[in-house]
């Protein structure tokens, strides 16, 4: 089958697309026809290596895992002997690792069943960052009908969903972005937009979720009730041993000490929540916007994208 591959960490021009054989699948695996595989920071994350402490789990020299992507959404081709919620043809989505081929293979936990009103690019694009969303506002944010919520990255692949899901939850949400993305922030159902660019952040909120992580814990802070949550859950700041970490960490360590609640974010997957957010997906009050496909070769254009395109919404490799 055809893949993205990468034997050492670096830039994009470390990942190739080529031949490897296809998975064969496990007693407690599934293995599905890949037909859309979603695109988030994290690719870029387990491409370069970065923060030097995830190497610990990532491999230390080059990355265990030999195919990159993360989340897909395909059709079942086989299923193991102890495998029971799924059978070949079914339409699953989920977080698997070596989501950037033509067929991928997991533990059968790692999925669920598509809701039948997203296409396979949406279904593709919702695992990693909706887990995100959801952890973050629910779990660790403790969210509450009639907060006032501040999303910061609301236009991005996590926070675009995190826009959806608070006004779900019963929050008055104010969304930080760019200009250009702010209207359609807006059309998602945030009650007010902060353009990032142009404005400084104000207000008084119950509920702050950053994923753009990069302002200092103080001014954060200074934009919470005496009581509010600060959820830290983006950046890529910090240095190369840290990026994305530091922060977060000053915070939890600073939290006992102070009446905010202080906490970073680190979403796994979960089959929980992934079965809540396929819920939520069919039930329309979370639905993934898609603001560019890619093909598969046409991967490592797609991480350039992400990175410097402020794109709205997720971006999505398209596999078929
Ligand atoms: N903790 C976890 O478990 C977890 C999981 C997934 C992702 N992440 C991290 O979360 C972050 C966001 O992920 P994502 O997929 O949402 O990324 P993304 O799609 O690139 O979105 C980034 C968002 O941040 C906004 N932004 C950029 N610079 C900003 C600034 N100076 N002030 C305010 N907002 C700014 C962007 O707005 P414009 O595009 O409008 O400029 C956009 O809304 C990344 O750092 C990623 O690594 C963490």
């Amino acid at each position: 089958m055809k893949a993205i591959t990468q034997d050492a960490y670096g830039t994009t021009e470390t990942l190739a697309y080529t031949d490897v054989p296809t998975p064969v699948v496990g007693d407690d695996e599934v293995l599905i026809q890949v037909r859309a595989a979603g695109m988030d920071p994290s690719v870029w994350h387990l491409m370069t290596g970065l923060p030097l402490v995830g190497r610990l789990a990532l491999g230390i020299r080059k990355p265990k895992i030999r195919i990159r992507g993360w989340d897909a959404a395909g059709v079942v081709e086989a299923v193991g002997s102890r495998v029971t919620r799924f059978r070949p043809g079914d339409e699953v989505f989920g977080a698997v690792p070596g989501a950037f081929a033509e067929f991928a293979c997991a533990p059968e936990i790692k999925f669920q069943h598509k809701p039948v009103n997203l296409s396979f690019e949406q279904a593709a694009a919702l695992p990693t960052s909706g887990m995100t969303a959801l952890v973050g506002l629910r779990d660790v944010g403790h969210i509450q009908p009639g907060q006032n919520v501040l999303i910061i990255g609301a236009s991005g692949g996590v926070g675009h969903l995190a826009v959806q899901l608070a006004k779900h939850f019963g929050a008055q949400v104010t969304g930080v972005c760019s200009g250009p993305n702010a209207e359609a922030v807006l059309a998602l159902g945030a009650d007010t937009v902060i353009d990032y660019t142009s404005e400084k952040l104000t207000g008084t909120y119950d509920l702050i979720l950053d994923m753009a992580g990069n302002r200092p814990l103080a001014e954060l802070r200074s934009l919470l009730t005496p009581t509010g949550t600060l959820v830290l859950g983006g950046g890529e700041n910090g240095g190369r041993w840290m990026a994305g970490i530091d922060r977060s960490l000053r915070a939890v360590l600073l939290s006992p000490f102070v009446r905010h609640r202080l906490r970073g974010l680190l979403a796994l997957p979960d089959p929980e929540v992934l079965g809540v957010l396929a819920e939520l997906a069919t039930a329309g009050a979370v639905t993934p916007k898609l603001t560019r496909t890619f093909a598969l070769p046409e991967v490592p254009t797609a991480i350039d994208h992400l990175l410097t395109a402020h794109p709205l919404g997720k971006i999505v490799i398209t596999v078929s």
